[in-house]
């Protein structure tokens, strides 16, 4: 195969790309990636072709420029798109969301288009289950499906859900060969430390305030990048054309109970935590039911939440100088919150 990674530098596509070299080193792999303040061509060095005979080809891109994206699929022979590039930070759409739209709606508008015109493209669009809304936090019974109501809250989530619909609407009207996945909140390596896991635990290893959104009491259903990979691996494998796929990690934790756990495993103390005015339109609770991925597809997560939190605040300890700078981006974000503690 001859994939096109899109948001291959960021943290789900790097993660991505390391997963693909490793199993499968006979495809080609192309990663096209604006590189915005997430991409980092860091997450990748060691499997671009500079570093390898099977590595990845980088080309700096956006996937708004049309044009580029087209010279880029005749160049490169492309047969496969994967598509993560998106503007994916709840809180930067909330205080800006210009970025969203255009990348979001506008970037998968043109990948769409150009499928148009190369039929025998298959793509796979990443999504999440933010498009959904949230579950209210009494009926732990309820969780989404792929027949849940499109109900988004966020800038974030409404760009993601309009990117869905292009995708389904392309498919249904110009027979286009495309698949979704919705999935949940990812952890893992070379997620920036603007996002829950990562935050907490670069700032508890500098002793510094943890904010927390209101009461904390928000649930999340994590899942590992490691998992979420395998999971697109499966569909590109063996999906169906014109089908969506939900894939969670078994993981729902209350924010609280996550941030606890990563000062206990790191051993450092509670009242590092500042509960802070809550988000805007805060989703209350995220959950997966994969049953579909698992029946279709043999679809499980590998191993659990905490294993998996373990080796991640483990990444985070041992890869300081990957983190160290764009913390200091982060940061400013983090102050910002903490200037609203209740
Ligand atoms: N992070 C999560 O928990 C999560 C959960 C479910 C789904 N998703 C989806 O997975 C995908 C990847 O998310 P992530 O967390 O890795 O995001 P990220 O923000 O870490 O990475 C996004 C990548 O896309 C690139 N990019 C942004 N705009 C671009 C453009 N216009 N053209 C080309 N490249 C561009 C960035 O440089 C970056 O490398 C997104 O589509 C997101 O909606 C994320």
């Amino acid at each position: 195969m001859n994939i096109l990674v899109t948001g291959g530098a960021g943290f789900i596509g790097s993660n991505f790309v390391h997963y693909w070299i490793e199993k499968y080193p006979s495809d080609n792999l192309v990663v096209f990636d604006k590189l915005t303040y997430a991409g980092n061509l860091e997450n990748i060095k060691e499997v671009l072709r500079d570093s390898r005979p099977n590595g990845a080809i980088f080309v700096k891109g956006d996937i708004c420029n049309r044009d580029l994206l087209e010279k880029t699929l005749k160049d490169f022979e492309i047969d496969s798109i994967v598509h993560f590039a998106a503007e994916s930070h709840v809180d930067r759409s909330i205080e800006a969301p210009d970025d969203f739209i255009q990348t979001n709606i506008i970037g998968t508008f043109n990948i769409l288009e150009l499928l148009k015109k190369y039929p025998h493209i298959r793509l796979h669009h990443v999504s999440t289950d933010e498009v959904y809304g949230d579950l209210p936090l009494d009926k732990p019974e309820v969780k989404f499906t792929e027949n849940s109501k499109y109900s988004p809250s966020s800038p974030y989530s409404a760009s993601k859900a309009a990117s869905d619909h292009l995708v389904r609407a392309y498919v249904r009207t110009y027979g286009i060969k495309a698949t979704i996945s919705n999935c949940s909140n990812n952890f893992g390596p070379f997620c920036f430390p603007e996002k829950l896991i990562p935050l907490v635990i670069t700032r508890a290893l500098y002793n510094q305030e943890i904010p927390v959104y209101g009461t904390g009491e928000q649930v999340r259903d994590w899942i590992h990048t490691r998992d979420h990979v395998y999971g697109i691996d499966l569909i590109l494998r063996k999906g169906k054309l014109g089908e969506t796929y939900l894939l969670g990690g078994n993981g729902e934790r209350q924010n609280i109970w996550v941030v606890r756990k990563i000062l206990e495993i790191l051993g450092k103390p509670e009242n590092l935590i500042v509960h802070v005015g809550d988000r805007k339109g805060h989703d209350q609770r995220y959950a997966i039911d994969y049953s579909k991925a698992r029946k279709d597809l043999g679809f499980e997560p590998l191993k659990n939440f905490e294993e998996r939190l373990k080796e991640t605040i483990e990444w985070y300890k041992n890869n300081e100088d990957w983190w160290k700078e764009s913390k200091k981006k982060a940061d400013i974000i983090a102050e910002k919150y903490l200037a609203q503690r209740l």
